[in-house]
């Protein structure tokens, strides 16, 4: 890889700042034992960016996260801002760069390591080996969908938000599933609420029909979104890839998360669409967890996520699949030697800061290299 990819860095808020600390390690790991650098510019987002500039983002940031090769971000949000007007509070900052850059792909997979088995609220034998990967839309839907507002019909005051999607929407989300699908176990399901909402009909017709178009290699299931929560606990490993729209596949997510003993263990990429002049693809990686305000500055939280994000980067932005495997394997063996942040504590195990993880990551990259 040509030495010069521009990796930018957006810490954010919380734990945010202490977690992206740790992945840096590994960036600067990569740039001097693997020989691929990344100019590594930092700057501000969510709460962190609103006390700065009164705004959870900037255009002046926008227009770095657009040129960059990738975008690594942090956290952002924390009760410092609850009062803070909607579209300046910290979340805004990270809609901002997701719907601007388009960021349309969410992939949150959600891997139970080994070691982490007894981390689990659910028995061992429901999450051995587990290993899903959750597709979020994450640019249109509930999220982003007009008419949206607080207001008052009548003399009877109304919150509102709207569900929509179209046809390219449903389509391309579909297209990354089955993509996704080729390369793992072949199996999509489909998740809605096509018993309900007529945008969930739309769903399940659009995915059908994408299906049929050039995808019937892949097995396309679907399920409504109530009864995908319950078999994600009752027999997580049916599933193999998962592609649902924005608002569900934040909450299916979550729940996954947990799956795998921690939300402190899971990364995501959220990727747009190749630019046909460029040929860049954006994308920004992020851990699934929040900024966990309870034990920022403590160093206490759990790295893991962000260098798992930091590994994505690698293997989606870059396609250097060899060395998001090394960081993974690492991950791996830092949990197999028994370390543990207290968030996947267990019994026999050693408490460890999030420095000392990040550290730990680092030395058995020493060892693979
Ligand atoms: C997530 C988060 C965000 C979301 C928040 C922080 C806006 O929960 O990335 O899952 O709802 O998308
Ligand atoms: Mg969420």
């Amino acid at each position: 890889m040509s030495s010069n990819k521009n990796l930018l860095v957006l810490p954010g808020d919380g734990i945010g700042p202490e977690v992206v600390n740790e992945a840096i390690r590994i960036v600067d790991w990569m740039g001097e034992k693997r020989h691929f650098k990344f100019n590594v510019e930092q700057d501000l987002v969510g709460g962190a960016c609103y006390d700065a500039h009164g705004s959870a983002v900037t255009d002046a940031t926008m227009e770095k996260a657009k040129s960059a090769d990738a975008v690594l971000l942090g956290a952002v949000g924390g009760p410092k801002w609850d009062n803070v007007a909607r579209d300046a509070r910290p979340e805004a900052g990270l809609l901002r760069l997701r719907k601007d850059l388009d960021l349309f792909a969410n992939l949150r997979p959600a891997i139970v390591f080994d070691a982490l088995i007894d981390s689990s609220t659910l028995k061992p034998e429901v999450v051995k080996g587990l290993d899903i990967m959750i597709l979020r839309e994450l640019t249109a839907g509930v999220y982003f969908g007009q008419p949206r507002g607080i207001e008052e019909r009548d003399g009877v005051r109304y919150g509102l938000d709207t569900q929509i999607y179209s046809e390219p929407e449903i389509e391309r989300i579909m297209e990354v599933a089955f993509d996704l699908a080729r390369k793992r176990n072949k199996k999509v399901t489909s998740v809605e609420k096509a018993n309900v909402m007529e945008s969930g009909v739309f769903w399940r017709e659009i995915a059908t029909k994408a299906h049929k178009n050039g995808n019937t290699d892949i097995e396309l299931s679907h399920m409504y979104a109530d009864n995908c929560a319950m078999q994600l606990v009752r027999w997580p490993s049916q599933f193999d890839v998962i592609v649902t729209d924005n608002l569900f596949g934040d909450i299916l997510s979550d729940c996954a998360a947990m799956l795998t003993g921690s939300l402190g263990m899971l990364p995501s990429a959220s990727i747009g669409s190749r630019d046909p002049e460029t040929g860049k693809v954006p994308a920004m990686y992020e851990p699934v967890h929040g900024s966990a305000p309870d034990i920022a500055g403590l160093n206490k939280a759990n790295p893991l996520a962000t260098i798992l994000s930091f590994s994505m980067l690698l293997r989606y932005s870059f396609d250097l699949a060899e060395d998001a495997d090394m960081i993974d394997k690492a991950v791996e063996a830092v949990l197999n030697n028994g370390l543990r942040t207290p968030d996947i504590m267990a019994d026999g195990c050693r408490s460890v800061s999030t420095a000392e993880m990040g550290k730990a990551v680092v030395a058995e990259l020493d060892k693979l290299a």
